[in-house]
């Protein structure tokens, strides 16, 4: 089956009757929940945040910022119907019709954390022949890096087509001015493999981002202040990570996909 993003720009592909099939899907609705709840996990974040959900749709993951934490969240989207569906369904978060190619059109320091579940692939696609993925991307990351509060946290999962999609992704969000890394649940299995973008906007220590069985692709995946961890604290990370979850690359490493060699 082709992917949405090739079949029409989001706003057309998410009409009123492919905005309901999709909320009502029950393989949708637990797929989307498990992806917000592992986004939540990896952020660890205290109750009570407020979030920015950027692509929310009809407010499936929404839903679980909701839930989890009692957060108060306001969604963005592209497409009318999808944010109708939201309206219809009573969700919770406030909600208003964006495109976020063209930025995150909040004051700087907004918002406590942002998610993103299964949308920034999207800005990887030129609808149109005035549309430049890269730019559209630049902006995206820019006025995300100022939305967010310093020391503030961002989960985008992301379908990319490509590993130079990955890399576009990457490249954009580290000129922007975020530490962090990539985060790849499943990477044995094509189908099953899930990528979270995970982003802080300040330099925040490792701890504060839970990375409980992620193998980390390069020490300074996540940049670590001084003389914070001791050797005990070292070694018990050292054997967290070897559980072997998912895989964590660097921001700054280059991006090759499966071929690439785990460091430590
Ligand atoms: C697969 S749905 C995910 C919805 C929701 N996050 C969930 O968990 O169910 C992807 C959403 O991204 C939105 N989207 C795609 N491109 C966008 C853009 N440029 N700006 C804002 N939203 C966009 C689509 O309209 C769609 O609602």
């Amino acid at each position: 089956m082709s992917r949405p993003e090739y079949t029409a720009p989001p706003e057309v592909f998410y009409n009123e009757s492919e905005s309901r099939k999709y909320t009502s899907s029950s393989r949708i609705q637990h797929i989307q929940a498990s992806m917000t709840l592992r986004a939540l996990d990896l952020l660890a974040l205290p109750p009570n945040q407020f979030i920015l959900d950027i692509g929310c749709g009809s407010g499936l993951s929404g839903e679980i910022l909701t839930k989890e934490g009692s957060n108060v969240w306001i969604g963005m989207d592209i497409s009318p119907s999808m944010l109708a569906t939201a309206l219809d369904r009573d969700v919770e978060g406030d909600l208003f019709l964006a495109d976020m190619g063209n930025g995150v059109p909040f004051r700087a320091g907004s918002f406590d954390a942002v998610i993103s579940i299964s949308a920034i692939q999207w800005l990887c696609n030129a609808d149109t022949s005035a549309a430049d993925p890269k730019r559209r991307l630049a902006r995206f990351f820019d006025s995300l890096y100022s939305a967010v509060r310093r020391g503030g946290k961002v989960a985008c999962q992301f379908y990319p087509k490509n590993d130079e999609q990955t890399s576009s992704i990457l490249a954009a969000a580290k000129s922007a001015g975020f530490s962090g890394g990539l985060v790849v649940d499943g990477e044995e299995s094509r189908k099953n493999r899930k990528y979270y973008l995970i982003l802080t906007s300040g330099s925040v220590g490792a701890d504060d981002i839970n990375l409980d069985g992620v193998t980390v692709d390069k020490q300074k995946a996540v940049h670590r202040k001084k003389g914070a961890e001791t050797r005990k604290d070292y070694i018990k990370r050292k054997k967290d990570v070897m559980r072997k979850r998912g895989k964590l690359v660097a921001l700054d490493s280059k991006f090759t996909g499966r071929k690439r060699k785990t460091k430590f």
